[in-house]
């Protein structure tokens, strides 16, 4: 079957970095874009070049550094930031302009206080300056998905004549729902000219927690490119969580046929290093990469996952870098799976031994919300034998 290629542009280190409680430093953030690369992302948007001399720095550096994915900056369509954007990333392999401004009434009246006209005006001009920089210039309505829609198209049109290559509709306070968003992406594909020769993009937020469905969404309506960060982080709720639509996309190929070059088996790793990074972690019940996400506490599913993971689990641990499936011991677990985890310790105990534990472990699992291995260790030894069997003391 032919399989449509859909472009990874990850965004952490810009709206997610532009988060609370989500900066890091310069290093940190090469580490990171480093990290992104050996996960295979094809567009790292590494800042907002005009922002701050350290924002400025971070693309520049990643942009000197990072080979393979192309670097992006953010510029607001205003000269002054798509030349120091255009100067932050001299150096890139291969670089891109990602250029925002506002089409909704709401922002164009409250946020920056410019009529309809002098917002299309704006948008011509700086599309056409960043393209005598680069040869890749994204442009973003921003609040597109509360944009009236002729005045979107309006704005689009321009964009893409002027020389836009990627048009990207961002879910700005993440309004939308799946069908209404690619509703949109139809829209643009019926209505604007030369549409074929540019690159639909999709960029949504987490604030009904719909940011993945959406994507999907507008995958299936047409975007090939989708904005996404580690661990879903960006502003509020956040943006659509990179490892869950690769994730989906990998489960669920028969729906989602698109191709990708992403190394899934470093979504769990890359994760792990942003949570070192920033000040939390994510959800121990996030989809794909939270703790609990491979772990099973409940007897008769941790039964189902011992005789065969398939039983419990969509897509094994492996697939995106988890070591192992972890099961929690607790008091929903049943023998089997108290027995497997002894076994694992080196206690292969006869029926009656496990009876005995079973029924110590209980006890400790009515008081303790989880059991540890040194709680496993320390009944078998206070009540049935003081080492493992094979082993000496
Ligand atoms: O959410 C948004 O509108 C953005 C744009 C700058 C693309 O992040
Ligand atoms: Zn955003």
């Amino acid at each position: 079957m032919h399989r449509e290629r859909v472009f990874f542009f990850d965004t952490t280190l810009r709206d997610g970095e532009q988060s609370p409680g989500c900066s890091m430093y310069m290093a940190e953030k090469l580490r990171m874009a480093r990290q992104l690369e050996s996960l295979g992302v094809d567009i790292i948007e590494a800042g907002f070049a005009i922002a701050s001399e350290g924002d400025f720095t971070a693309v520049e550096q990643v942009a000197r550094t990072v080979r393979g994915p192309r670097i992006a900056s953010l510029a607001r369509a205003k000269e002054e930031d798509i030349t120091a954007a255009a100067r932050a990333l001299e150096h890139a392999e291969r670089s891109r302009i990602h250029i925002f401004l506002a089409s909704s009434d709401i922002h164009l009246k409250y946020k920056l206080k410019i009529s309809r006209a002098q917002a299309l005006e704006q948008a011509d001009q700086s599309v056409r300056l960043a393209r005598s920089y680069v040869d890749d210039v994204e442009f973003s309505p921003e609040d597109a998905t509360r944009t009236d829609p002729d005045f979107l198209c309006t704005m689009v049109q321009i964009a893409v004549d002027a020389g836009a290559t990627i048009i990207n509709l961002p879910d700005t306070v993440g309004y939308s729902v799946p069908l209404e968003y690619a509703e949109l992406f139809q829209l643009l594909k019926n209505k604007i000219r030369g549409i074929d020769k540019v690159m639909l993009s999709c960029h949504c937020h987490n604030d009904l927690g719909m940011a993945v469905a959406n994507s999907l969404a507008a995958i299936e309506a047409g975007a090939r490119q989708v904005e996404c960060t580690i661990n879903g982080i960006g502003e509020r709720a956040g943006n659509a969580a990179l490892e869950e639509i690769a994730a989906a996309m990998h489960v669920r190929q028969d729906k989602l046929p698109y191709q990708h070059v992403l190394a899934l088996d470093q979504l769990y790793p890359t994760s792990q290093l942003l949570t070192e990074l920033i000040a939390f972690s994510p959800s121990p019940n996030k989809a794909v990469v939270g703790s609990n996400a491979f772990s099973h506490e409940a007897g008769i599913h941790q039964h189902g996952v011992l005789s065969n993971p398939l039983c419990y689990e969509i897509m094994t641990p492996a697939l995106v870098g988890v070591p192992m499936n972890r099961m929690v011991l607790g008091k929903h677990s049943g023998r089997h799976a108290l027995g497997h985890r002894l076994g694992e310790l080196g206690y292969a105990l006869e029926r009656e031994e496990l009876d005995v534990a079973y029924g110590h472990f209980i006890a400790v699992a009515d008081r303790k919300k989880s059991v540890y291995d040194q709680d496993l260790i320390a009944i078998v030894q206070t009540h049935l034998r003081p080492v493992p069997s094979g082993r000496t003391a």
